[in-house]
């Protein structure tokens, strides 16, 4: 069965969709097979980042012509073992994407015949794109390393961890009441964790409560910083964690960090994917080693108890580090370090 990886982010334009493309390609690179499913319902654009005409019926056709299935809207891109399913620029069908279709999207997705299913999912924490994401415990989170966009990550695994002890109840349920009371009443940074919490609900309502805590307590996201300068990117990535662990118990690992990239830009214009038109700038270096880590790891790794910053540090060091090529004009920028924030 193919590994599943969703790919979502709290906060628009934090590269999702270029992320998604290239890591795809990388992964095919690597001898994999690999389809790349455009679920930005409303916004689908992967197929440009993926040098794909706009001319396929893609998931907006699931919604609407309820016969069709999804391994009947595989394109092939122009690189080998790498596929794509577009998304719904055609036929436009957000808002009717019902519990059922749903579902259905979901069983044929786990269908699919391929080494890594990857999702590109729209920004921001709706119910839907939260409901593929925690399709697996390990999803991908995409964020820049600011302010905003890390504050927007942490909502959104606040709003994963909520959705998934939620939907373990009934409706209408005295459980589905306490889990509301809690969420409304707790202050940020005070009191038990969500996990705490949930195991006190497991402790309390038996079997539905226990299943809830332990996919909860195997919710370990993993997430690609991506728009680095240098500078301050460490500790404000590190904020993450440290408000993820502290509120919610969950922790986490970082798979990528990928420097903020004058040539990202220029390719996704002309539609080609960057590991194909720059195989060596450092977008397309950040972006390997995420497909290094998947492939070693496609589970990924196992939860970290404490919090020990070692993962960023040694992805940040190993991009940092690299000396500038000299016939790179733009390396000074990349490598900049007094952008900080
Ligand atoms: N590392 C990078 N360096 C420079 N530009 C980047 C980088 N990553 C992404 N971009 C640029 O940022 C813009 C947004 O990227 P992309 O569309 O992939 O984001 P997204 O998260 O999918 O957005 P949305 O939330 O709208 O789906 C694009 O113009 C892309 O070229
Ligand atoms: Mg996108």
């Amino acid at each position: 069965m193919a590994t599943i990886l969703p790919i979502a982010s709290g906060k628009g334009g934090v590269g999702k969709t270029v992320f998604t493309a290239n890591l795809g390609a990388a992964l095919a690179g690597m001898g994999k097979t690999v389809i790349a499913v455009d679920l930005d319902l409303g916004g689908a654009n992967l197929h440009t980042a993926m040098g794909v005409r706009n001319k396929h019926p893609g998931v907006g056709s699931i919604i609407w012509k309820k016969e069709k299935r999804l391994e009947d809207l595989v394109v092939p891109t122009e690189q080998d073992r790498l596929y794509l399913v577009p998304g719904d620029n055609l036929l436009p069908g957000t808002a009717n994407l019902d519990f059922f279709t749903k579902k259905r999207i979901m069983k044929e997705l786990h269908e699919l015949t391929a080494d890594f299913v990857l999702l590109d999912l729209g920004a921001g924490a709706s119910y839907n794109i939260i409901d593929f994401w925690l399709m697996v415990g390990n999803g991908l989170l995409v964020t820049a390393p600011e302010i905003p966009a890390i504050l927007n990550a942490y909502s959104f695994f606040k709003t994963a961890a909520f959705r998934l002890l939620f939907r373990s109840f009934k409706r209408g349920s005295e459980e589905r009441d306490r889990i509301v009371d809690y969420v409304i009443n707790r202050v940020e940074g005070q009191g038990k964790t969500f996990v705490e919490f949930a195991a006190e609900m497991a402790a309390q309502y038996g079997p539905s409560g226990e299943k809830a805590l332990q996919e909860l307590s195997a919710l370990h996201p993993r997430v690609v910083v991506n728009m680095g300068n240098g500078g301050n990117d460490a500790a404000i990535a590190m904020r993450l964690r440290e408000i993820s662990a502290r509120n919610l118990g969950i922790s986490m690992d970082y798979i990528a960090y990928i420097m903020r990239d004058p040539l990202v830009s220029p390719s996704v214009s002309a539609r080609q994917l960057i590991l194909h038109s720059n195989p060596d700038c450092a977008f397309a270096r950040g972006v390997s080693t995420a497909a290094e880590r998947i492939r070693a790891a496609p589970e990924g790794q196992m939860p970290r108890l404490e919090l020990d910053d070692e993962d960023l540090y040694t992805l940040m060091e190993r991009v940092l580090n690299e000396e500038p090529e000299e016939s790179d004009p733009d390396a000074v920028f990349m490598h900049s370090s007094d952008q900080g924030l």
